[in-house]
């Protein structure tokens, strides 16, 4: 019996070696070790061995069916390299993955075209910034009650006696002062995009985002010249016959101060499910406060200017009518989202 046992592992041996595929291997193992198999026959044949042979016998049986499923599983490793390394050059190769800028770069991108083209020069100023630049500069004393709409991050660093605390950029509005110190003498054409950041964390809110501003100063700059911008980019950006509605409001740094409709592209400002009022917000603007022209040493007798500031998230969104569920996915670094644009 055991030398029976022994030949049978030779044979198993033999039989595996000679296999070239996976189910003539499965078929040798069904003959071994399967419920009728050799091996589990011998197995259950071991109660009519003699008393002394038992355990040599047992023994035996169990080294076998060891080596036998050791030499199953290395032939199994075998057969699939061979698989995998088998080349056929007649088959169409596989294409690389190619990748595509952010949708919110797009949207920068776009953004800034659309103004470059008339005669607005894109610029960039610090994230992390003094309060001067963020508040102080745009006619908001400290403390006072307007800046807590902007849910602001304060970098925990001395304050500094002429230019304050230091802290993330709640707006691009900082940018204005900025560029009038840095161009002194207008004309001013500024488009100014960059994250800004606000203590804000919900479905519609992220504490990081972007806003682009502009800001056009000059002798002679009225609202005319804001309505007509905006209506140019309403045009230019979301579609011809697409305009833009003044509604009063205020902001500490213009006088007067709108925010910014625009009409609805479905229903084409008539009112629709959509937009309900047949206009939909875009975001603030007004004409530049002449304190704020002083901040930025500019001479607000000779000169008058306007600025805006939006969301570049929103805005993008508004025009594709790309609605997202939950604003938070744009920078979940999800392929699954971001592939879609
Ligand atoms: N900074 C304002 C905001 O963040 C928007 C704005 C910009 C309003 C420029 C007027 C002029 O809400």
């Amino acid at each position: 019996m055991r030398e029976d046992i022994l030949n049978t592992k030779n044979e198993a041996l033999a039989q595996i070696m000679d296999t070239g595929s996976q189910d003539e291997l499965e078929n040798l193992r069904i003959a071994y070790l399967g419920r009728n198999g050799k091996i589990t026959q011998a197995i259950k044949n071991i109660k009519n061995v003699s008393q002394q042979e038992r355990k040599s016998t047992g023994e035996a049986i169990n080294e076998v069916k060891n080596a036998i499923e050791t030499f199953i599983a290395e032939k199994k490793n075998a057969i699939n390299k061979n698989a995998r390394e088998w080349f056929d050059p007649t088959l169409p190769g596989i294409k690389p993955k190619v990748g595509h800028l952010h949708l919110v770069t797009q949207a920068i991108d776009e953004i800034s075209g659309v103004f470059e083209k008339i005669g607005f020069r894109r610029v960039r100023y610090p994230e992390v910034e003094w309060d001067l630049f963020a508040f102080e500069g745009l006619n908001m004393p400290k403390d006072h009650p307007a800046r807590d709409e902007w849910e602001t991050f304060f970098v925990d660093s001395p304050e500094n006696a002429k230019f304050g605390k230091i802290v993330l950029t709640p707006h691009t509005s900082n940018g204005q002062v900025r560029e009038m110190k840095r161009v002194k003498n207008p004309p001013i054409r500024m488009i100014n995009i960059a994250k800004c950041y606000r203590r804000q964390s919900d479905i519609s809110h992220v504490p990081m985002f972007h806003q682009f501003e502009g800001l056009v100063v000059d002798e002679n700059i009225s609202i005319v010249n804001l309505k007509g911008t905006l209506d140019y980019f309403a045009k230019t950006f979301f579609g011809e016959g697409r305009v833009t509605r003044l509604r009063p409001y205020h902001f500490q740094f213009t006088e007067p101060s709108f925010e910014v409709d625009i009409s609805c592209g479905l229903c084409g400002g008539e009112g629709c499910k959509l937009c309900k009022s047949g206009w939909i917000e875009l975001g603030g603007a007004g004409m530049v406060h002449p304190n704020v022209l002083k901040a930025g040493g500019i001479d607000a007798k000779k000169y008058s200017g306007f600025a805006f500031g939006w969301g570049v998230e929103r805005t993008y969104m508004m025009k594709g009518g790309i609605r997202i569920p939950d604003i938070r996915l744009l920078y979940s670094a999800d392929l699954r989202f971001l592939t879609q644009f």
